[in-house]
């Protein structure tokens, strides 16, 4: 029986297990510690029992004064990957977020993943750091309210200020 909850601080010991198992090849520790500690970022983990086996972070950020969120990182402990478990973390974070007026969220990601929530390319919001030009279709956006799209810089909190995650 797999729960959901929001993440809390002492989840960093099993974070710390899963993202390394989840990116074997990409050490996304550094930032996952930052989220951990940082105001403004929701986090919605799943667990089994006592095990934490899935975990998706919301940063909330703005594009010229619109509240909108980042999504990522996301994480599914390999064994439990492709059961729905990612899909369930995102569905709960985005309905969490669109209930606190949090009109758009943003992704850097694979949109072979990302377009089954309805994440769409997004032109019209420029993230921090230039992306590189082959990456244009994965930066995408959901909006979550009926308000106008948001178009502007996104202006994003100290854990998301390095350029080597844009990169
Ligand atoms: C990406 C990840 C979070 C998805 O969570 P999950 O619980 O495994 O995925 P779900 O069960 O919600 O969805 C499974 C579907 O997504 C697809 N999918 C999974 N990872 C994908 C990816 N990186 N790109 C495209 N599609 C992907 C699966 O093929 C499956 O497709 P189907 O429904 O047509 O069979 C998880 O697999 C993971 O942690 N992967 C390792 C890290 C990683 O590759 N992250 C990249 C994120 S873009």
């Amino acid at each position: 029986m797999t729960d959901f909850r929001k993440g809390k601080s002492n989840d960093i010991e099993a974070l710390e297990r899963l993202y390394p198992a989840a990116f074997p090849d990409e050490d996304l520790l550094p930032l996952v510690r930052a989220l951990t500690n940082a105001p403004g970022v929701l986090s919605v983990v799943a667990c089994d029992g006592t095990d934490l086996i899935g975990h998706a972070a919301f940063t909330r950020c703005s594009v010229a004064g619109t509240p909108v969120a980042l999504l990522g990182p996301v994480a599914v402990a390999p064994a439990r990957q492709d059961k729905g478990l990612g899909g369930a973390l995102i569905r709960q974070g985005l309905d969490d977020l669109g209930q606190a007026g949090v009109a758009q969220v943003m992704v850097l990601g694979d949109p072979a993943y990302y377009g089954r929530f309805g994440f769409r390319a997004d032109a019209a919001v420029a993230a921090p750091y230039p992306l590189p030009e082959a990456w244009a279709a994965a930066w995408q956006s959901l909006h979550l309210g009926d308000g106008p799209a948001a178009q502007g810089v996104l202006e994003v909190p100290d854990p998301w200020r390095d350029p080597a995650l844009w990169s």
